[in-house]
Order: C-alpha cells, then sequence, then structure tokens
C-alpha cells in the first residue's frame, strides 16, 4: 500500500504552491486514476512517489517504507512510465535495452526476464528488433516491458497514451488491465478520458489539492462532478447518462463496447415482450 499524508509541495525556482497538503493511498492491487487539468500537479506527485524528486513537507510510505529514507528499496518497488518513449530511449536494439536495466541480475536469469516482460506487452516477436522501426504505441510497450523486467511492485505510468494513436491506445489499456489481473498495483495519471473507465477509482487533482474521488461503480451518476472540473468525460459515460435522461437505465461495470451493446440487447428484447 501506498500511503500520501500531508505532502506540500513547491519547486525551488517557483513561489507557487504545486501540492497543498495532500492525503491519499492506493490500494494493493488497484488501478487508481489521478487526473486533472495541465499544470494542476499530476506529474509531480508521480516524480516524488517514485522518488524521482525530494519531497520536504509531509511523508509517502510505501509499503510502510518512508520514501525519504529508503531510496534504494524504493527504486526497487517502483517503476514509472513517461509520456514520451522517444525521451527514454538508450539503445536501438530492444535485447540490449532491456538488458541495460538488469546489469545487477544473475546472467542466467536475464534472458527470462526479459522473454517474460515483452510477452507481457505483446511483443516477444519483436525480441531482437531495432527500437527505430517500431510505432511510438509500441515504443511505450518496450518503455513498460522495461520497467517489468525489473519485477516492481507499484507502476506509475504518467499519461502513457496521450501521444499515441487509438489503436496503439487500446493496447496499452489492455497491458494496463492484465496487469491488474497478475496483481500489479497501478497509478494511472492522465488527461484521457477513456483512461478513468479502466481505474478502480479516480481522483481529481485541481490546483494542487485532491477536489474528489469517484469510484468506478459510482461513474456514470457520478460524472457530472468530472464536468465541474473541466475534465474531459469519457464518451460512453455520456451516452450512458443521456439514455438514463430517457428512462433507459443499463447496469454496467466494465464500461466495454460489448457490455454495452449485451445490455441494450436485453433492453430491446424486453420491451418486445412488453
Ligand atoms: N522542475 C520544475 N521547476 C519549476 N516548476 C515546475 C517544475 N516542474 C513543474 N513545474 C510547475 O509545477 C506545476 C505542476 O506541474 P506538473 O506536476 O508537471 O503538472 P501536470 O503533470 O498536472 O501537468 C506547473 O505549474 C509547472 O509549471
Ligand atoms: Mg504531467
Amino acid at each position: 500500500m501506498i500511503k500520501v499524508e500531508n505532502v506540500s509541495f513547491k519547486y525551488k525556482n517557483n513561489d507557487n504552491k504545486i501540492l497543498d497538503n495532500l492525503n491519499f493511498s492506493v490500494h494493493d492491487g488497484e488501478i487508481l486514476a489521478i487526473v486533472g487539468q495541465n499544470g494542476s500537479g499530476k506529474s509531480t506527485i508521480g516524480k516524488l512517489i517514485a522518488g524521482i524528486i525530494k519531497l520536504k513537507q509531509g511523508k509517502i510510505l510505501i509499503d510502510d517504507l518512508d520514501v525519504k529514507d529508503n531510496s534504494k528499496l524504493i527504486k526497487d518497488k517502483i517503476g514509472i512510465v513517461f509520456q514520451n518513449p522517444e525521451n527514454q530511449i538508450i539503445f536501438n536494439n530492444i535485447y540490449d535495452e532491456l538488458a541495460f536495466s538488469l546489469k545487477d541480475i544473475p546472467k542466467e536469469e536475464v534472458e527470462s526476464r526479459i522473454n517474460s516482460a515483452l510477452e507481457q506487452v505483446g511483443m516477444l516477436e519483436y525480441k531482437n528488433s531495432d527500437l527505430y522501426t517500431l510505432s511510438l504505441g509500441q515504443k511505450q510497450r518496450i518503455m513498460i516491458a522495461e520497467i517489468l523486467v525489473k519485477k516492481p511492485k507499484y507502476i506509475i505510468f504518467d499519461e502513457p497514451t496521450t501521444m499515441i494513436d487509438s489503436k496503439g491506445k487500446e493496447a496499452i489499456y489492455d497491458i494496463l488491465q492484465n496487469l491488474k489481473k497478475e496483481g500489479y498495483t497501478i497509478i494511472c495519471i492522465t488527461n484521457v478520458a477513456d483512461e478513468i473507465l479502466i481505474a478502480d477509482r479516480t481522483l481529481i487533482l485541481n490546483n494542487g489539492s485532491i477536489v474528489n474521488e469517484i469510484e468506478k461503480k459510482d461513474l456514470i451518476e457520478e460524472a457530472c462532478i468530472l464536468k465541474k472540473f473541466n475534465i474531459k468525460e469519457p464518451i460512453i459515460l455520456e451516452f450512458l447518462n443521456k439514455l438514463k435522461e430517457n428512462n433507459i437505465t443499463l447496469n454496467i461495470k466494465d464500461f466495454t463496447i460489448d457490455e454495452l451493446v449485451t445490455q441494450l440487447k436485453g433492453k430491446i428484447k424486453n420491451e418486445e415482450c412488453n
């Protein structure tokens, strides 16, 4: 579990208070989305949790370890995936890129870790390819594999699909959901409306404060809160609320198109029987 307690933050060269007394937890095995407008402090939170920038006020505990005193242990527990994969790539060759993160791992284990990470992101067939031959979405999948080879418990995704086309986005959503099934705990910092749909909970950050928390089961009812804070609403929520206004209430849990179609078909059948 990650606990963020009374965290406030200012950058040295910037007088603005970026984060103002944040308090929240990340539960083991969940996908937690953090949404907010540009400049609301989302990336700053991610970097503080991952220990990339130093905490000055408040406390962050990761499995009861204080990030301030345990930077080495924390680095093994948490990985972070950034928005632009091209800024992270060091080597041309995919195998070399992934092996670079495993310098401290026994040689005989390196190959199996690389194979299983590439399998987790659906890129095993590219093991010996060059990164420059890949699409941006595929490069991002390799960046995720680069985190997975280190076997962390927590992964922070900081706007992982903002730069990626819609097909590439879908592939990454599938990966996130599969990682959750495998037991990873995920924080997804995002500006992309659809990423809210794969989260178990969503925190809304506004001017450095958490102003709301929405659980997946309440998303349809509480979609108006997203609007209130100028967060782009997933189109499926808008659609479900329009149906509701027309007295058609569906029992949606996963927000997939298949689920929607099945439910609508059921409604049409019921209408025909009445
Ligand atoms: N290294 C930095 N030095 C000074 N100010 C920064 C730095 N990084 C971010 N900021 C400022 O902090 C605020 C929050 O940034 P950030 O956490 O990146 O927000 P978000 O990820 O929500 O867009 C912004 O106003 C940004 O200009
Ligand atoms: Mg950001």
